[in-house]
């Protein structure tokens, strides 16, 4: 049967958001009920919403109703989730003492579905003490709220409070829905992005990765249930709301990192660019260039850590640690050296040469390849589609860890 979701949208500048969010919804066959406070009215028209939504949407206690016997008890009853996004302080508030002077704050009280809660504001109102003891009251209570983004937000000021992204709104009211909670209890060690070695005060070395596959895999691994810590070197993007956020800068520095988190996880995944080279002398000062340009300069590299083979060598017999093979030439027989050289139990191989796989992609083309020579081959999938295979080839090695001696 199409699960039905009751998006409230209350008065937030970031409401004009949440109509990307219903045509995302809407992509996947979802039914919405749009039901939006005043205050959001004053953002975005109910138009717009009914427009993407394809309903009714619903803004008024008062309004007679011609499908419900009584309003609010009867969108309550037919929701299978509640989604508040963005709420404001002041409904956070509302929510927090059971106010129930509109049509969103008296559903609120209505519904037996799970609610999630996606606060949106300024940072100074987000960290405000009152807010904050209204949102933990309201996560002991059992409602889910995510935490908001940091970053610019439209009052001007820099903090938390933005809006998270609506890829992550959307894997969140996902996983409400369709709850697939095959990691709980275990802990993940995730590292990703680029690393940098620095040459001097003013320039360093880096490489093209980007952080996507290892984000999407921390968010995946989050929703499946796990405890999830991400280590990353450098990268443009935010991390996924409700990880353990460790961000690096140089290959030691991620070793060091995984070094001190690796022997209390389950499972861990290698998927950053970790740069293989690094200077051999950082220097103190910014080499200056001479006026004549027709100098030299011979840098000299030494090796960096291979951190997952050093973790490899200490692996405890019950842990599940996988790699990531992104190669340009015979990928299938390097990723299955690199299973033993690193002693992995899983690796990810992928020909970085090939159009919409690798570096900089939203999309992948990967053959997972076990320890027992088993590989699998998938055609091209998005990064978070790719996540969700790579921990469905985990979890099974969970179930039968012998399946890989
Ligand atoms: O040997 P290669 O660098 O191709 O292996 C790729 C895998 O090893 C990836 O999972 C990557 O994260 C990991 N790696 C590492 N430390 C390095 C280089 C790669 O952990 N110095």
């Amino acid at each position: 049967m199409t699960k039905k979701i009751g998006i409230g949208v209350t008065g937030g500048i970031a409401a004009y958001k949440i109509v990307d969010l219903v045509s995302r919804l809407k992509k996947d066959d979802l039914e919405i009920v749009v039901i939006m406070t005043e205050g959001a009215t004053k953002f975005v028209t109910p138009l717009t919403f009914r427009t993407m939504s394809g309903r009714e949407v619903l803004t008024d206690l008062w309004q007679e109703s011609e499908q419900y016997k009584v309003q609010h008890i009867g969108v309550a009853e037919e929701i299978d989730l509640l989604v508040i996004a963005p709420a404001t302080a002041n409904f956070i508030a509302k929510m927090a003492h059971g106010i129930a002077d509109d049509l969103l704050s008296t559903v609120v009280l209505a519904v037996t579905s799970p609610v999630l809660i996606v606060p949106a504001m300024n940072s100074n109102m987000y960290m405000n003490p009152i807010v904050q003891s209204n949102i933990n009251k309201l996560s002991q209570v059992g409602y889910h709220v995510m935490a908001p983004a940091q970053g610019d937000l439209a009052c001007g000021v820099s903090g938390p409070g933005r809006l998270p992204e609506i890829e992550d709104i959307y894997q969140e009211v996902i996983s409400l829905l369709d709850p697939r909670q095959d990691f709980v209890g275990k802990k993940i060690l995730i590292n990703a992005g680029s690393t940098c070695e620095d040459i001097d005060p003013v320039r360093f070395i880096t490489n093209r990765g980007t952080g996507k596959m290892g984000f999407c895999l921390a968010r995946e691994a989050h929703q499946r249930g796990a405890e999830v810590i991400l280590v990353s070197g450098h990268t443009h993007l935010k991390p996924p709301s409700g990880v353990h956020f460790i961000p690096v800068w140089s290959a030691d520095e991620m070793y060091q990192q995984m070094l001190q988190y690796c022997s209390e996880c389950n499972i861990i995944i290698g998927t950053s660019a970790v740069g293989d080279f690094k200077a051999a002398q950082v220097a103190d000062q910014k080499r200056k260039k001479a006026d004549d340009r027709s100098e030299k300069w011979i840098l000299e590299l030494v090796g960096t850590p291979d951190i997952l083979k050093e973790l490899g060598k200490q692996k405890q017999k019950d842990q599940i640690m996988v790699g990531f093979a992104a190669e340009t030439e015979n990928v299938l027989e390097n990723a299955r050296k690199k299973i033993i050289t690193k002693n992995l139990d899983m690796i990810v191989a992928n020909d970085v040469t090939v159009d919409g796989a690798g570096f900089a992609t939203d999309t992948n083309i990967v053959t997972i390849i076990h320890r027992n020579g088993e590989a699998q081959a998938f055609p091209k999938m998005t990064k978070q589609e790719v996540a969700a295979v790579i921990l469905d080839q985990v979890a099974k090695l969970l179930d039968n860890p012998k399946d890989e001696e």
